[in-house]
């Protein structure tokens, strides 16, 4: 530590001073909490719902740079990997730390090809939900009963074993996806086709019905592949810490990740995309746009799928989505919100309010139109944000695992309750 890397905090209760550390550009809580700490009182804390300033953990797996809307992997910009790598490479990327030879590439494929299959058992457990429903809580469910298929999951100390369940979770996360999706649709389920890459086999089963053999458009399954590998991991987000606090009690990674896309489920963290569309609709023409963005300017509403608690510039994932947009419209043909949502972008980027604001679109501006262009309903959107996003629980699991810092996650409260009130037999209360 250098001489002036520190802190000096003068209590002023007491008038005592305290040196505190300075490392990686924080401190350390447990320092905080030296401050002001008796016999009989403890230290300070630091109080921060929503950990908004608080670091929860050293990672190596994504770097984000909000002001100036830098977005890497491992160190790798968003924008090569979207336009040059597939989701499995950057799965590997992220669950390795580094990117595979040919050989470990080929092999990862074909661990992860050959684990797509989910057990009968499984299969019936979905089919036991009711006709209508939510394809979210039909995989939250069905990942977290994947952890009684595979006890030896709770081993998490064996590095063979966990590379087991992470391959597993890459692997059958598309199929119990697709099979949530066939299930509101009274269709039958599609098994895996292990011939096909895995966004094509994940379009297999969604849509193929009585051909042979499914035929995806390459155009849609690369759309596919660059939006998995835009949700693939977005560091410390709710979901993310949902899955290491969780995974912090050295629960097996099947229920980790179930915590996870329970965190996901949540409207302010996976739904934004849905309130982008039936915003689109609801505006319904380009000629009524002027008038919405001044409803938004009068605090009436939201310009939804724009702003970000990070992203104080253009979020780099939208700048890619936008791309893909076209790609996809060529196959499905354009979707008529496509020219409402480009005139709000239009109008917004010019405008005082936004700019001075650093408003700008998010990566569910446009992501809801593509997704809507393959025909999901909205339900499907948080679900095909949870697939791609599991490597990225995995490898931020798997760091947490093997920190030597980590400890169970047991936040402190400020307790605002009644004390040591006598209690009355409710006998008592009631006569
Ligand atoms: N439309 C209009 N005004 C906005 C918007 C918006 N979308 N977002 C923020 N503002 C205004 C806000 O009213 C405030 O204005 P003022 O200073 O006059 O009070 C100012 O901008 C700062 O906003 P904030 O609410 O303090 O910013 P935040 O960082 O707490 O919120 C946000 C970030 C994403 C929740 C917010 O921008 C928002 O609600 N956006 C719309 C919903 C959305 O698109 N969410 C998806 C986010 S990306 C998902 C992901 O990365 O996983």
């Amino acid at each position: 530590m250098t001489e002036n890397q520190t802190l000096t905090v003068r209590d002023n209760r007491t008038g005592e001073e305290y040196e505190i550390p300075i490392l990686d550009g924080t401190i350390r809580a447990g320092d905080v909490g030296q401050i002001g700490r008796t016999d009989d009182e403890p230290g300070l804390a630091v109080y921060d719902p929503g950990f908004t300033n608080t670091a929860s953990t050293r990672s190596a797996v994504t770097y984000i740079d909000g002001d100036r809307g830098i977005l890497e992997y491992r160190g790798y910009p968003i924008e090569q990997l979207a336009e040059k790598s597939t989701y499995l490479e950057v799965a590997y990327l992220l669950i390795h730390g580094e990117l595979p030879t040919k050989e470990q590439h080929d092999q990862w494929v074909h661990e992860i090809t050959f684990h797509t299959f989910v057990h009968e058992n499984l299969k019936s457990q979905l089919q036991g939900f009711r006709y209508d429903a939510h394809p979210m809580g039909m995989l939250l469910s069905s990942v977290g009963a994947l952890s009684t298929f595979y006890p030896e999951a709770r081993n998490i100390k064996d590095p063979d074993i966990r590379h087991e369940q992470i391959v597993r979770l890459i692997a059958k996360m598309p199929t119990l996806g697709a099979w949530s999706f066939r299930h509101a649709q009274g269709k039958p389920y599609v098994y895996p086709d292990n011939d096909l890459t895995y966004t094509e086999n994940f379009l297999s089963m969604l849509f193929k019905m009585s051909e042979q053999k499914y035929d995806p458009d390459p155009r849609l399954a690369k759309a596919l592949e660059v939006l998995f590998i835009l949700h693939a991991d977005h560091e410390q987000n709710c979901s993310t810490n949902a899955v290491r606090s969780v995974g912090s009690s050295q629960v097996d990674p099947y229920s980790a990740v179930s915590a996870g896309i329970a965190a996901l489920y949540g409207p302010l963290h996976g739904g934004a995309n849905e309130a982008v569309l039936k915003m689109l609709k609801r505006i319904g023409t380009v000629e009524k746009v002027p008038d919405f963005i001044e409803g938004v300017k009068n605090g009436d509403e939201k310009l939804m799928g724009f702003g970000h608690r990070v992203y104080k510039n253009y979020d780099p994932r939208a700048t890619i989505i936008k791309k893909a947009v076209d790609d996809v419209f060529e196959v499905t043909g354009v979707n008529p919100l496509l020219k409402i949502a480009v005139e709000l972008e239009k109008i917004a980027l010019e405008d005082e309010y936004f700019v001075s604001r650093k408003l700008y679109p998010n990566v569910d501006f446009y992501s809801g139109l593509i997704y809507e262009a393959l025909q999901f309903p909205p339900e499907m959107f948080t679900v095909l944000f949870a697939i791609p996003r599991t490597s990225g629980w995995l490898a931020q699991w798997l760091e947490l695992v093997d920190d030597k810092e980590q400890k169970i996650a047991r936040p402190k409260q400020i307790y605002t309750g009644g004390r040591q009130l006598d209690f009355v037999a409710a006998s008592e209360r009631w006569a």
